[in-house]
């Protein structure tokens, strides 16, 4: 007998990545040996600095292979603290930090500690598509807000005010924002703050991208208050994205309960990974990562003009990560339809705006700079042959 399998009905709600069919098809392509430009991912193309995959040797041979603590190795606690203080001038108590699984472990966890069943979280569109579903596993209600170029594709403290309802519990921001590389200045996320708290709720801010700024220097909203859940990664700033390691910094009072969810969902962030993170903030990695910065401002310097040379709006320049989130009304009315024909014919893989929310997602395409100049130009080239310029 033909028989479904019994699965849960919050799975309903949980949707897969469109740009995963996506790049499926540009592998099959490159398995026919077409030459496939990938502008779709969204992880760093350099590999984790080698200090760091050396020091994950040593610790593999010295045989660090048990469970660490569930909040983590206190010395990596400890380092990830002291970023806070070298980086942005803000004093961080080792014990509020604690290392997880990716910032998905992160985000897992802030919205198990935070969120009832039916309580809201309101998130930008376009955002991080998996943000509603870690709300949905919740049994919450992701509240999608639609931001334009108005806002720098941010929410801000009117829009917060405005979407609030009696069910609001949390705000769930990010800067740079994924999949707009565009920032909250200090003013507006200290404004967005002040409304959450005015309301009585909690704001959670994503930072995995605060490494990759482009103009001007980054900001933690743990400058701003104790009473905010910070969010960030060894991923994309460290190009770690395959050894799953993030962090959370949380206020001290929900401390506890996420060491005991931790204890149970997780057992501990990965211990290999951990030792080798170790060395991420050494001052050799510094120097690695500063270029390889540098590296992405030049691409996203390059891409950006290139893009609306061919008629792609993008009204707001990014200040960060490594995306620009591209209008493309004026060249096609179905983002989705022309990301696949542009992969079969030209050969360059982007991502629909579909894949982060449900404003305008037809008229927007995301391009990551997650490849080196040379392919860059090349795929900007494919794409004007494709439009016949
Ligand atoms: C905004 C944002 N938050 C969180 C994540 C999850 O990152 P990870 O679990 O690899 O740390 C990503 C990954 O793309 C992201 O773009």
């Amino acid at each position: 007998m033909n028989k479904k399998p019994a699965v849960a009905q919050r799975m309903m709600h949980i949707q897969p990545f469109y740009v995963m069919d996506l790049l499926a098809r540009a592998r099959d392509l490159e398995a026919q040996g077409r030459s496939i430009v990938h502008m779709e991912i969204g992880e760093p193309d350099f590999i984790t600095p080698t200090p760091i995959i050396e020091a994950g040797h040593r610790a593999l041979s010295a045989g660090h292979t048990h469970y660490t603590p569930a909040l983590g190795l206190p010395a990596l606690r400890q380092k990830i603290a002291d970023s806070y203080r070298l980086n942005y001038g803000v004093v961080v108590d080792p014990s509020r930090v604690l290392v997880t699984p990716g910032a998905s472990g992160a985000l897992q966890l802030v919205m198990s500690v935070l969120i009832n069943p039916g309580d809201a979280v309101l998130m930008a569109d376009p955002g991080y598509p998996c943000n509603r579903h870690f709300v949905r596993l919740v049994e919450g209600e992701p509240i999608s807000v639609p931001v334009g170029s108005e806002t720098g594709y941010q929410l801000t403290a009117d829009l917060v005010d405005a979407a609030w309802t009696s069910q609001t519990r949390a705000v769930l921001v990010a800067s740079p924002s994924n999949p707009t590389g565009t920032l909250l200045s200090a003013k507006a996320l200290r404004e967005i703050y002040q409304v959450v708290r005015a309301r009585g709720g909690v704001l959670v801010v994503d930072e995995i991208y605060q490494g990759l700024i482009y103009d001007g220097d980054g900001c933690s909203a743990l400058s701003i208050a104790d009473d905010i859940f910070v969010i960030n990664s060894f991923s994309k700033y460290y190009g770690m994205t395959g050894w799953r390691l993030g962090w959370v910094v949380a206020p001290p009072e929900y401390v506890e309960p996420m060491d005991r969810l931790a204890q149970n969902i997780f057992l501990a962030a990965s211990t290999l990974s951990q030792h080798a993170a170790l060395e991420a903030f050494s001052d050799e990695v510094a120097d690695i990562l500063e270029e390889r910065r540098q590296e992405y401002r030049r691409r996203r310097d390059y891409l950006l003009p290139a893009l609306q040379s061919l008629g792609f709006d993008i009204p707001v320049v990014p200040g960060g990560a490594f995306y620009l989130y591209a209008g493309s009304g004026r060249l096609t009315p179905d983002s989705f339809k022309f990301a696949q024909v542009l992969l079969d014919e030209a050969g360059v893989a982007v991502t629909p705006g579909r894949d982060f929310g449900s404003y305008r997602p037809e008229q927007h395409i995301r391009f990551a700079y997650t490849t080196c100049l040379a392919n860059l130009e090349e795929g900007v080239g494919r794409i004007r042959c494709f439009l016949g310029h």
